[in-house]
C-alpha cells in the first residue's frame, strides 16, 4: 500500500452515525425481540435496505467466503435467507452447515452478528419464498433448486458504536432452552 492510500485511508470518517438510546437495564429474554427491534429502529431512521446482510460460510477445504444475501425471516427458528441449492453457498452449506451473517446499519453505528448451525427449510416453505418474488426472479431460477434456510442461532453479538470509543457489545448465548448475557 503507498502513503499516500494510507493516509487517505486514514482520513476517512469512521464510526460516524449517530448512536439511539441503549438500556442496557432493559434487555429482552432472547435476542430475536432485540434484532426486530434494532431493525424497526433501523427503518425508522431510513437506513438504506436494512435487511441486506454478509452472509459467510466456508467451503470443503475450510476457506471462508462470504456475500451479501436478504433477510427473508426471523423468528424463534433463526433467520432465513433464499438462494438457489447450486450456488456456490448452497455447495458449502452442503458439506459445512454452519454461518454466520453480519448486518452494518452505518447512520446507527450498530451492528449485529448471528453465527450457528444452518437448517434447510421444508420444501413448501422455499416454494412460499420463491412465489413471493417478482415473476421475472422466479423465471430466472428453476423452482427446485430455490431453497430457503436457516441460521439457527448460537451466538448473537449486538454492537453500538460510540464516539468516545465506549462502544456497546451484548452477546446473547444460548444456555440450555434458554439465553445469557455476555457483555
Ligand atoms: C444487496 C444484495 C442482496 C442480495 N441478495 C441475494 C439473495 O437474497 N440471495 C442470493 O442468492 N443472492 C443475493 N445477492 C447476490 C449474492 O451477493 C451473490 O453474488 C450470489 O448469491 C452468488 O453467491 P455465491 O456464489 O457465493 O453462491 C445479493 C447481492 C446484493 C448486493
Amino acid at each position: 500500500m503507498t502513503d499516500s492510500t494510507k493516509s487517505m485511508l486514514r482520513a476517512l470518517p469512521s464510526l460516524a452515525g449517530t448512536a439511539p438510546p441503549l438500556d442496557l437495564g432493559d434487555l429482552p429474554e432472547g435476542p430475536v425481540t432485540l434484532f426486530l427491534d434494532w431493525l424497526a429502529v433501523a427503518q425508522h431512521h431510513e437506513v438504506a435496505e436494512p435487511h441486506a446482510m454478509t452472509l459467510s460460510t466456508v467451503d470443503a477445504s475450510g476457506m471462508p467466503d462470504a456475500r451479501v444475501v436478504v433477510l427473508k425471516d426471523v423468528d424463534q427458528r433463526g433467520w432465513a435467507f433464499a438462494s438457489t441449492r447450486t450456488s456456490v453457498k448452497g455447495g458449502q452449506l452442503e458439506v459445512c452447515p454452519n454461518a454466520a451473517l453480519t448486518f452494518w446499519w452505518q447512520p446507527l453505528v450498530r451492528s449485529v452478528r448471528v453465527r450457528g448451525p444452518v437448517i434447510e427449510a421444508s420444501r413448501d416453505e422455499s416454494l412460499a419464498d420463491l412465489q413471493a418474488r417478482s415473476v421475472a426472479a422466479q423465471q430466472a431460477v428453476d423452482p427446485d433448486d430455490w431453497t430457503l434456510w436457516r441460521v439457527v442461532p448460537n451466538r448473537v453479538e449486538f454492537w453500538q458504536g460510540s464516539p468516545d470509543r465506549r462502544h456497546v457489545r451484548i452477546a446473547f448465548v444460548r444456555d440450555g432452552d434458554g439465553w445469557r448475557y455476555e457483555t
